[in-house]
């Protein structure tokens, strides 16, 4: 197929690209570099072997939107276009709510302009909300999320459901679980703007000497060692997660299906820690703080409807999520270069 990647210069889309080509897709990524660099580009191209269409685009233009799908011949979309913060989304809520669900709108109106009907979308276990028991399961109701950026998840999912019953589209809705690492490589991988919100990079910082110590956000929860668990999943696996969904878009029993994208085995703080320190060599020096407002102690995914359904499973272990984060952050200590 050729596929639209919106988001494509980004973490996950990026990643995702790799696995498109690698199937024997075609790709064409339409970022607007609000939170990605230009310079992933030839980096992309060179790994994958082929040179990448892209275009600069915003795509909450429903005009400019429109005159890609008029020059651009596609077969399907991934949409990882968005704002994804959860504590700026808290600060920002209208530009939460108005990027994320204008560039979902646009992509929608272009693609039913164009007939192109085929839709992955990059939804996360956000919309679980505070009180699904574990593992997560799909079927789980009602759907909710305590940030903006978590109810543009559960907003766009809806849409998309309503669209896809209505209009005859086909609609995959992959909730990622705790996304880290990078591509074997080393040489694409996750660049976050300042101060790192999530666990994984605020590490990796950390290693690489950028920052002096971690901050681990309560010990005082009820799990084993008393920090809060999560389902890290590897982006390589998550991004072939992504392939997988696209290939099974056509066979799914419903026009609209929800996947867990998860490993279905929680890590602590502390083990994350102790991994990445085995990985790197380096010692992760930190203090324990106050809870962070909002996390939950502990959740995972059932993985089961993916592997089953979409024939999908992940691969790789916490050690490889931090010996290939490693390899790309001790490569590139201040992430892309701007030029
Ligand atoms: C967060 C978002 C989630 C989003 C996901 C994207 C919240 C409440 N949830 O998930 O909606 O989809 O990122 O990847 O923000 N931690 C520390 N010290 C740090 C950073 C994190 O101890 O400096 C701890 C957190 O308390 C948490 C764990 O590490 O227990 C993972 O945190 P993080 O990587 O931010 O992911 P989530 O909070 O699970």
């Amino acid at each position: 197929m050729r596929v639209l990647v919106a988001g494509g210069a980004g973490y996950i889309g990026s990643h995702t690209v790799l696995s498109l080509v690698a199937d024997g897709h075609e790709v064409v990524i339409a970022d607007d570099f609000s939170n990605a660099k230009p310079t992933v580009l030839p980096r992309l191209e060179e790994l994958a072997g082929t040179t990448l269409t892209s275009h600069r685009i915003d795509l909450t233009d429903r005009v400019a939107t429109d005159r890609l799908f008029a020059t651009e011949r596609l077969d399907a979309v991934i949409h990882f276009a968005g704002l994804k913060a959860v504590g700026e989304s808290a600060e920002k809520p209208l530009a939460y709510y108005d990027t994320n669900l204008s560039s979902t709108f646009s992509l929608l109106a272009a693609m039913r302009a164009h007939d192109v009907r085929r839709f992955v979308f990059s939804s996360s276990a956000t919309v679980y909300g505070d009180s699904a028991p574990v593992p997560y399961h799909e079927d789980y109701r009602p759907l909710d999320a305590s940030s903006p950026y978590g109810s543009t998840k559960v907003m766009i999912e809806r849409v998309l459901s309503d669209v896809a019953h209505a209009e005859g589209f086909r609609v995959a809705l992959l909730r990622y679980f705790n996304p880290v690492g990078a591509h074997e490589s080393g040489t694409i991988g996750e660049d976050p703007q300042g101060i790192p919100n999530n666990l994984m990079p605020f590490i990796a910082q950390v290693a690489v000497g950028r920052r002096e110590r971690l901050t681990v956000f309560g010990a005082d929860y009820p799990t084993l060692d008393g920090t809060c668990r999560r389902d890290y999943i590897h982006v390589a696996d998550l991004a072939d997660g992504h392939v997988a969904a696209l290939d099974h878009l056509d066979q799914m029993s419903a026009p609209v299906r929800a996947f867990n994208l998860g490993s279905g085995e929680p890590s602590s703080v502390l083990e994350m820690i102790a991994a990445f320190e085995r990985a790197s060599g380096r010692q992760i020096p930190y203090d324990v703080g106050p809870r962070r407002a909002g996390d939950l102690a502990e959740f995972w995914g059932d993985p089961a409807r993916a592997a089953t359904e979409l024939g999908w499973r992940t691969s790789r272990s916490i050690d490889d999520m931090c010996a290939d984060t490693w390899r790309w952050q001790s490569a590139n200590p201040h992430g892309y270069p701007d030029a």
